[in-house]
């Protein structure tokens, strides 16, 4: 079978590196890809956002599966279009992948079905906001509703930081905005909490910690991710039941209740304080970088695994995971997340091979007359699986002194919360 990933990050590349190793699959192709996807698939340089003319091509070549990476062509509907064209899809429909697209809608299901989450209240207008904040005890969060690209949060530590955000956010920086978010700021432990699901059942797809701040300590700018870990160190059977009981079912139930279904990766950001889960967000597709932190663990063929849940047979479908840990740490363009610059080369790359434990997985990466070049602020996913997350670390922070990109820098401590040197 021939099948297409969209997506051009180190998910993607992480993706169509275990689909590579699938013997049911005769072709992958990326769409756009980047230099990692173009050694072991076909880039194909079309804008996704265009439907139509991912269709003319996805016809045209025969491909029968599509696997999206990216929220974005997700929450504009792209599963419902080639669906209703007959090709299949992995990934959530539009409706349901509002999950992610609106803030608002998601806390709507968790009031209606008691869903733990930061308490909240939804503001239509700047004067409203600003007489709510005036009750409002600090640190408090603001949020845009809509995709904002891990951008669009504010941590408020008080009532001026708190309006600025509500000034920026009604003023458009994120796009047009109806309504803001303000919620109650939950302190704890983060955690991400994955599932996979065909609609009908669904299993866990493991668990990860990732580290969004730019800065050692977590401190700094928010990014898309410098590193993550998996497993999550504060996963436990007592957590993960109260996980699936208080928060994944009663999620499915809703959207079951609106008729639809849930196919695809569903991905939990949590927060979890005295041992109980609360909901930060829910994202419709896998994290990056943890979806590179957490694909090297499976121990069976993950386009078997995709595949039963686009024809509803996920619950005959095992999922093997080595008991391993696994680290992933971004070597990401000096100056991100501001400016960088572009179409800087990195030389001895092509040295370097993807083996059992150790892995690197493109993002901002482009080939061009045989150079590969950084073209993006997250450039190269360094992934380490082994038994001690010290352990994976040393052999990452190895590998990276080793490439001595000089344009590159990274967070050294990636798993510092569960590492003890
Ligand atoms: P989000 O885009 O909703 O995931 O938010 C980005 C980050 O902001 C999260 O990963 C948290 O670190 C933080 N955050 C969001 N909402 C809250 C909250 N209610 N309390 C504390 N931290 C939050
Ligand atoms: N690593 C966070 C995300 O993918 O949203």
């Amino acid at each position: 079978m021939k099948i297409a990933i969209i997506g051009s990050g180190g998910r993607e590349h992480a993706l169509a590196h275990q689909l590579y190793k699938s013997k049911k699959l005769t072709k992958i192709f990326c769409i756009p890809g980047n230099a990692g996807t173009e050694e072991i698939s076909k880039n194909v340089d079309i804008n996704f956002e265009k439907f139509d003319e991912l269709y003319d091509f996805l016809n045209n070549e025969k491909i029968e599966m599509v696997i999206v990476g990216p929220e974005k062509p997700l929450v504009d509907g792209v599963v419902d279009f080639l669906e209703s064209k007959n090709i299949k899809v992995f990934g959530p429909r539009k409706k349901v992948a509002q999950l992610e697209g609106s803030k608002t809608f998601t806390k709507n299901i968790c009031k209606k079905f008691k869903i733990p989450t930061a308490k909240f209240k939804i503001c239509y207008t700047k004067e409203v906001s600003f007489s709510y904040l005036k009750s409002s005890e600090f640190p408090l969060v603001v949020k845009a509703d809509g995709l904002a690209a891990g951008k669009g949060v504010y941590i408020c530590k008080n009532i001026n930081d708190a309006e600025k955000a509500i000034e920026e956010i009604f003023n458009g920086k994120f796009g047009k905005a109806d309504q803001v978010l303000i919620e109650e700021f939950l302190e704890g432990d983060e955690m991400s909490f994955f599932i996979i699901s065909d609609g009908k059942n669904y299993k866990t797809f493991n668990t990860a910690q990732d580290h969004k701040r730019v800065g050692e300590g977590d401190t700094g700018k928010n990014t898309g991710g410098m590193g993550a870990y998996s497993p999550s160190s504060l996963i436990n059977d007592d957590l993960e039941s109260k996980i699936i009981n208080k928060i994944i079912d009663p999620t499915l139930r809703a959207i079951n209740e609106m008729g639809e279904k849930y196919v695809g990766f569903l991905y939990a950001g949590l927060m979890i304080k005295n041992k109980e889960p609360y909901l930060i967000e829910y994202n419709v597709r896998m994290g990056d970088p943890e979806c590179q932190t957490i694909l090297p663990l499976i121990d069976n063929d993950l386009f078997e695994i995709l595949n039963s849940c686009c024809t509803s047979r996920l619950a005959d479908q095992e999922i093997k995971w080595k008991n391993k840990k696994s680290m992933c740490i971004v070597l990401c363009s000096k100056g991100y997340p501001d400016e960088y610059n572009k179409e800087v080369e990195i030389k001895n790359l092509e040295k370097k091979n993807n083996f059992n434990d150790k892995f690197i997985f493109h993002a901002g990466t482009k080939s061009i007359d045989g150079k590969i070049l950084a073209i993006g602020g997250r450039v190269l996913n360094f992934v380490n699986t082994s038994n001690s997350y010290l352990e994976s670390r040393r052999e990452i922070i190895n590998e990276i002194n080793e490439l001595n990109w000089e344009e590159g820098f990274f967070r050294s401590d990636i798993g510092y919360k569960v590492i003890n040197e």
